[in-house]
């Protein structure tokens, strides 16, 4: 059975892009493939952050992401810091890694331009990304298409060094693009983010979320209320795609097109999908939250799962390389 892995920066709570943009695919992948899911802590360091938030932001996010529907008895789920292999691989990758393709990664100069010292560690941060899916040697990495350069990258270091130690040990791993096309922020303007602050979060009330749906930006050519639209340029029904059966879909369409509807009715709509799916998830968080040892056990377990490959693949790597 092919290998998955991928990762998610402990944020907190799950926002609803990153729910239909990653976490809801995840979901459906660990019935048909052997699939690692890793909260990546060690990256979430690169940029500025509060030390006395990491460990919460970290729990939530494995409440976030078990509530969803990760199943420990189906998947293995763990926080990487919690498996020294990741960046001792790290620095070995390093070593062939070309530093002219670290400085092109679009994220690195996109992050690295908007600040006055940029520190090795945000230059570094793809290496380690390789490293993660290489210790498991993987060969599929679900992700979105902003990640598809870090995963080229990874392909090539996993060739480089096949080639430098003259065998084949690591695979290159394969992207497996997300179906869902990336979700906006409720402003219509930039993708869902928490930094940009318009988000819903996955485990809000449905009031707060009407709170938030009412006021969403929708298709800007629907002025009045007689006004026709497209769907397809309007946030709202890419979130019908998300979590509106497919009948719903079709006739919020057809209601957007001839204007049958407002957009507040198909937000109300919307509003109800979503407490249909989000509903019984809020509810197994609450349960999750209010048993911290759960988690705790869970991502111990999960941890302990990764240490035994990952070290297996760190002795052969260091036997291949001559290391001690
Ligand atoms: N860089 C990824 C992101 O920001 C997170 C990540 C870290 C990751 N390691 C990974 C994703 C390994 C896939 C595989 O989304």
């Amino acid at each position: 059975m092919s290998r998955i892995f991928s990762g998610i920066q402990p944020s907190g709570e799950l926002h609803i892009g990153n729910y239909l943009g990653a976490v809801k695919n995840w979901v459906q992948l660990q019935d048909r493939y052997e699939c690692v899911f890793c909260i990546v802590d060690y990256h979430a360091i690169t940029g500025h952050y509060e030390p006395s938030d990491l460990r919460q932001r970290t729990f939530d996010m494995a409440v976030s992401l078990l509530a969803a529907g990760l199943d420990p008895d189906k998947c293995t789920l763990f926080v990487q810091s919690m498996v020294p292999e990741h960046t001792e691989l790290a620095w070995i990758l390093n070593t062939v890694t070309p530093l002219g393709e670290l400085e092109r990664q679009t994220q690195y100069k996109d992050k690295a331009s908007r600040q006055e010292s940029v520190l090795a560690g945000l230059l570094n941060y793809p290496v380690l990304q390789a490293a993660d899916i290489l210790l498991y040697r993987a060969d599929l990495v679900p992700v979105g298409e902003d990640q598809v350069q870090h995963l080229e990258l990874t392909r090539e270091v996993a060739r480089r060094w096949n080639a430098k130690f003259g065998v084949s040990y690591f695979p290159e791993p394969k992207p497996l693009l997300t179906p869902a096309r990336r979700i906006l922020g409720l402003d219509g303007q930039a993708k869902m983010s928490k930094s940009l602050g318009n988000t819903v979060g996955l485990l809000e009330e449905p009031e707060a979320i009407w709170e938030k749906l009412r006021p969403a930006v929708t298709d800007p050519a629907r002025v009045r209320r007689t006004d026709p639209g497209t769907p397809e340029v309007c946030n709202i029904y890419h979130l019908h795609k998300g979590f509106s059966d497919q009948a719903t879909v079709d006739h919020v369409a057809a209601q957007c097109r001839s204007a049958g509807w407002g957009c507040i009715d198909c937000k109300k709509v919307l509003l109800e999908s979503m407490t249909r799916e989000l509903g019984p998830i809020r509810e197994r968080a609450r349960d999750l939250e209010a048993h911290p040892a759960r988690i705790a056990e869970i991502l111990a377990q999960g941890a302990e799962r990764c240490r035994t490959m990952a070290r297996e693949t760190m002795a052969a790597v260091k036997t291949t390389m001559g290391l001690v």
